[in-house]
């Protein structure tokens, strides 16, 4: 089979508002993203995966696009974007840009054409319903809260936005729509752009008639999302996508597509089907969340984690292509959320990095992981620059929810925890900008800085970089079958993977506790070698079949019959 470059390839994602401001205006920018691109090459990433660069009234922080073909004002101009494309490819890292099609904004000038009247002809760009019994047309939630439904006065009737009311959704049945952003993805490749993180795709097709949901007792609205997640004209929609543009540019294409099972991933990104190369499904990512959803905030389930992502890495294997990630700009820091963020801080986010990256899949690094950062707690919600938690925390308020508990479930998940700005040294302001930053800089920053990690041969940022280089030097990481072992354990996670004549042992405690772990009997007789481990003394933990390992210790063995 024809080698595909992005599947030994680490991704880095970055949040452009977060990253780097170069013009003291406390925004991250385009410039900034520039200024940094050595320290990427010192990580040894090759692939840029960045969040959106294009005009926005930012609503939802770039996420909702009045222009898809402009740069916002505040990230620099197209002339800065050029040079920092150009900067990228003289270094060999590859750009993906985000592509947000489900939506555009309401200040779009098709949506500010459409709203104006029925006969209007970007009127069918966005999907329009007349009320109910004087009510919204169905009753689906929006993931931003409150109905989908928004009514527009001209018109009289109401606009679908599955997100903020600002991101009218665009009506993927009408042609027009579909060849708008056909062309706007060639304008974008013809630049160069190495491939697109495509915004939650699995919701471009609605089940026709929007039909109501089930409401859950005490609740006002219902989630619709089976009549819009993987619906039925989704993978008709990618295939012509990749026929008339992806297909012909040797490119990456991952989807984010929540509420999916495997066999959803078998039909995104088996080959044959020629739609997409890889997705983000999010089961993994529930695991800390009870049965009121993500702010009903649990501890992890560790045996549920390890079912998630063994069923994930069986199903896929030759079928499919994972994305792996713990970490992106609408998740908690995960040192803060699956490891521990305090005296273990070094030794679980290493832990979480080997656990991840010895999977099969394309390994995504979101900015700040590298070196650790964690969750931030900041005191008022006045503090909180994010239209989901906003939103979420002002309903919740009116329905006379205890603003203690609120606060607490915004500190283990509020997006937000994973905006702070990136924390590059020890001036001011973590070294982000020289004005006002617009969000709170993590007060860690004096002791969790990206100089420091570059300054100490044992950092987090060295431990990813090994990581990354070894993913290139041994097949195995990217082509072996994987195998869950001590599945019932509620400490550790360990697997094998196996290839041709070679053998890996994972094992990851993720406790504080000491564990003792007997390694499985197909490995006796066989010698492994220690191939990598969080703990800098690496003296033998290993007896007789068995490892003992530290808290939160990783260690991993290379076995060749
Ligand atoms: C998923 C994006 O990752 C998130 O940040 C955004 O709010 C929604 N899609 C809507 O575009």
């Amino acid at each position: 089979m024809e080698k595909q470059w992005w599947k030994d390839a680490v991704v880095y994602q970055i949040y452009p508002r977060s990253f780097m401001d170069s013009n003291g205006d406390g925004i991250g920018d385009i410039p900034g993203i520039t200024a940094k691109l050595d320290y990427l090459t010192a990580l040894g990433v090759e692939v840029v995966w960045l969040s959106p660069v294009y005009q926005s009234p930012n609503d939802d922080n770039g996420y909702d696009i009045s222009d898809y073909r402009a740069i916002m004002d505040e990230f620099g101009t197209m002339e800065d974007w050029e040079r920092m494309l150009d900067e990228m490819h003289k270094r060999g890292i590859r750009l993906v840009m985000d592509l947000v099609v489900n939506h555009s904004s309401d200040e779009h000038p098709w949506f500010v054409e459409a709203r104006k009247s029925k006969d209007n002809p970007y009127r069918d760009y966005y999907v329009w319903r007349d009320g109910k019994n004087g009510r919204e047309p169905n009753n689906w939630e929006s993931f931003f809260s409150g109905s989908v439904w928004e009514y527009n006065e001209p018109t009289g009737d109401y606009y679908l936005h599955l997100f903020s009311k600002k991101q009218p959704d665009l009506n993927w049945e009408n042609e027009k729509v579909r060849s708008e952003v056909y062309e706007l993805m060639k304008f974008w490749l013809d630049k160069g752009v190495d491939g697109f993180r495509m915004d939650v795709i699995n919701m471009i097709s609605k089940v026709p008639g929007l039909p109501d949901g089930n409401v859950e007792p005490g609740s006002e609205y219902a989630s619709g999302a089976q009549y819009y997640m993987n619906g039925p004209r989704v993978h008709e929609f990618l295939q012509e996508m990749n026929e008339q543009v992806l297909s012909r540019y040797d490119i990456m294409t991952v989807g984010e597509t929540g509420g999916v099972t495997p066999e959803h991933g078998v039909l995104y990104t088996n080959p044959e089907r020629k739609e997409l190369n890889m997705i983000f499904q999010f089961e993994h990512m529930d695991v800390d969340s009870g049965p009121l959803g993500k702010w009903d905030v649990a501890p992890l389930d560790l045996v549920r984690l390890k079912k998630i992502l063994a069923k994930w890495q069986t199903d896929l294997h030759g079928r499919g292509w994972n994305s792996l990630y713990w970490d992106n700009h609408d998740q908690p820091r995960v040192v803060s959320r699956f490891g521990d963020d305090g005296k273990y801080r070094v030794e679980s986010a290493k832990m979480l990095a080997t656990c991840l990256h010895f999977m099969q899949g394309t390994p995504y690094i979101y900015q700040g992981e590298e070196i650790g950062m964690t969750n931030v707690q900041f005191p008022s919600i006045e503090d909180y620059r994010d239209i989901e938690t906003i939103n979420m925390y002002n309903e919740r308020i009116a329905k006379g929810f205890d603003q203690v508990e609120l606060m607490k479930g915004i500190h283990a998940k509020s997006r937000d925890n994973a905006r702070t700005p990136m924390q590059w040294d020890e001036r001011e302001n973590a070294g982000f900008t020289d004005g006002t930053p617009w969000i709170g800089v993590n007060p860690n920053y004096h002791e969790i800085n990206a100089k420091q990690a570059m300054e100490d041969k044992n950092s987090i940022f060295y431990y990813y970089k090994e990581l990354i280089a070894m993913r290139k030097r041994l097949p195995i990481m990217v082509e072996g079958s994987f195998e869950l072992i001590h599945e019932d354990s509620t400490s550790l996670f360990a697997y094998l993977r196996h290839y041709e004549n070679e053998t890996l042992l994972v094992l990851n405690n993720f406790t504080a506790d000491e564990l003792t772990v007997e390694w499985p009997d197909s490995l006796s007789g066989l010698k492994g070698e220690r191939l990598i481990g969080n703990y800098e003394d690496v003296e033998s933990r290993s007896a007789d079949g068995e490892t003992n390992l530290r808290p939160w210790e990783s260690i991993v063995y290379h076995f060749r019959k």
